[in-house]
């Protein structure tokens, strides 16, 4: 189905399923991360975008019971939200009843819903589907219970509810970037304070084109939570001389330098990577505001390379793609963009040859995989957005 012509099937299949007109209709974009890789959760910086591919819900209060149908599995879920199931390991329902039990947790008597919902980003691939579907939820929860929460409480909600329900601790960047970023613009965003400033992307003759290397990944039971365990001993280690030091946020390369004998091979690479990591994201603000674009690419590239090697969360096929996107392509930079272990790569290419890109590209990784990765341009778009579809004009029909 086209992006376009999403919102249109979603409010016509509620209709068909429910019987009735749809109340909300909710959308909720992807994201691509441009630099700043498990950086989160380490009280780090991070630089996403939202992109143009999204989750449309189309949503109303229910009758005595809830049910949530997942369009694009044909799937439905039916319950009571006054004792909401328990998670369903690796289940997509997760993602928005996670939700329904942060706001019962926080105190909200949750209602009962009917909810049907449909997307155009590839799960699995590293562009926070499960960080849309989750805030679909926030948003409508928020506006039917009318709590009128700040966009910054209800990704802490959708955050809490991937620990809680999907069982990944994830950090903070995805449900924020969906919620807040702007169109045209990265979100600037300190993990540890959760200040954030809209940075300007800018990208002159260049433009961002996503490949998918068309390996899913599942943080759930990947390498994902393992990584926030070594950071976690890795940061008691680096303490015990500094206890002032709150996140590996704060260590300095000197200080992992001199630290270096008691911590463990692993812990040791896994600390380089963020304090690289950091500094790269600090750096590509100023690249993108002085409109240096291979100095943007230089850091991308350099950030791929430690995510590989220090890191170690990337994945044969998404070094491939970066490294012929960069050699052959003519990509002055490209990396893993995502939790990773799969899914996706991002890469700067010149506006003149992203046609050419995509041929060249997907020809050497058919060869090399036998995979048919998927190649998108993407454009910087708006954070999530809510309709209250019963007061506009033509009732029940999203706006064109
Ligand atoms: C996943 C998580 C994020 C972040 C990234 C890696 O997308 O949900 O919180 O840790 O991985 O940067």
């Amino acid at each position: 189905m086209h992006n376009d012509e999403i919102p249109y099937e979603v409010v016509a299949q509620y209709r068909t399923r429910f019987g009735a007109e749809p109340e909300y209709l909710v959308r909720t974009p992807g994201r691509v991360n441009l630099i700043g890789e498990h950086t989160d959760y380490n009280g780090g910086w991070v630089l996403p975008f939202a992109i143009d591919r999204s989750i449309t819900m189309a949503a109303g209060e229910g009758r005595g019971s809830s049910a949530i149908v997942a369009l694009d599995r044909d799937e439905t879920v039916e319950f009571d939200s006054r004792y909401l199931p328990a998670p369903r390991p690796g289940h997509w329902s997760n993602y928005p009843i996670g939700v329904m039990s942060e706001f019962a947790a926080a105190g909200s008597a949750v209602p009962q819903i009917r909810a049907a919902f449909a997307g155009s980003i590839p799960q699995g691939g590293g562009l926070s589907s499960s960080a849309a579907l989750e805030n679909c939820m926030a948003l409508l929860l928020d506006r039917i219970i009318g709590t009128g929460l700040p966009r910054e409480t209800l990704a802490l909600y959708s955050q809490a509810a991937e620990h809680h329900y999907a069982g990944v601790r994830c950090g903070i960047m995805d449900q924020f970037a969906t919620l807040l970023c702007r169109r045209g613009h990265g979100l600037l965003l300190d993990c540890r304070t959760r200040a954030y400033r809209q940075v300007p992307l800018g990208l002159r003759d260049y433009r961002f084109v996503l490949c998918n290397s068309m390996v899913k990944h599942d943080l759930a039971t990947s390498g994902y939570n393992d990584r926030r365990r070594e950071c976690e001993s890795a940061l008691a280690t680096l303490r015990e001389r500094h206890p002032r030091m709150v996140d590996l946020r704060d260590c300095t390369p000197e200080y992992l330098e001199s630290s270096r004998g008691r911590l463990s091979d692993v812990e040791y690479r896994r600390v380089l990577h963020q304090v690289g990591e950091n500094r790269r994201v600090l750096d590509a603000e100023q690249a993108l505001h002085a409109g240096d674009i291979p100095w943007l690419g230089r850091l991308m590239a350099e950030s791929h390379d430690s995510l590989a090697r220090n890191f170690e969360v990337s994945s044969p096929e998404q070094d491939f793609l970066v490294s012929e996107a960069m050699e052959r392509g003519g990509s002055p930079g490209a990396r893993m963009t995502g939790g990773g272990f799969g899914g996706n790569v991002i890469c700067l290419v010149s506006a003149k040859r992203v046609g050419d890109f995509a041929i060249s590209l997907r020809e050497s990784y058919r060869r090399r995989f036998g995979l048919e990765a998927e190649i998108l341009e993407c454009e910087p778009s708006d954070g999530a957005g809510i309709e209250d579809l019963a007061i506009m004009e033509g009732s029940g029909s999203p706006s064109p």
